[in-house]
């Protein structure tokens, strides 16, 4: 009887933790953006029809992803700022006028919401 109790309270323990995780996941993380627009960013970068990203970058959680750009890791360190990594995926051709990385803002192959949102995902990569 006693292990039994000991056995149900260990299991409510484990309860309460998993329940305060799906809790903490549905809120916001550290730079403010929800996990559904994480998501909604993953789902546009790797939609082939919006961003179609993983034509040619590798990207965590992606499937058969194309190596004729850098890998999408790190991003954090290597654009601080937010906006530069934005003013890439907006028009990658402002910074490499030979970029083959389709200017996906300027041709307005994504919207602009749609263009905060993959940078959102991508910059927590
Ligand atoms: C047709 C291929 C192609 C597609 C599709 C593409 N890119 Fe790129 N991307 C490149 C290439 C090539 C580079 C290397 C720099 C250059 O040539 O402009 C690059 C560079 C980048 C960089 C800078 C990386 C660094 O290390 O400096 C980022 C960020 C980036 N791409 C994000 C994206 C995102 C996000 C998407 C999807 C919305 C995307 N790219 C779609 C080809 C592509």
């Amino acid at each position: 009887m006693r292990s039994f109790s000991k056995i149900v309270s260990t299991t409510s323990i484990i309860a309460v933790a998993i329940t305060g995780l799906g809790l903490a996941s549905t809120t916001v993380n550290a730079a403010g953006t929800s996990k559904a627009d994480l998501e909604k960013g993953q789902a546009l970068a790797f939609n082939r029809k919006k961003g179609n990203c993983l034509a040619c970058h590798s990207i965590k959680g992606g499937k058969l992803p194309g190596n004729i750009a850098p890998p999408l890791v790190a991003m954090k360190a290597r654009f601080p700022d937010k906006a530069v990594l934005r003013a890439q995926i907006y028009n990658a051709s402002a910074k490499n006028p030979n970029s083959i990385m389709p200017p996906f803002g300027r041709h307005k192959i994504i919207s602009e919401k749609e263009i905060d949102l993959i940078t959102d995902f991508i910059h927590q990569l």
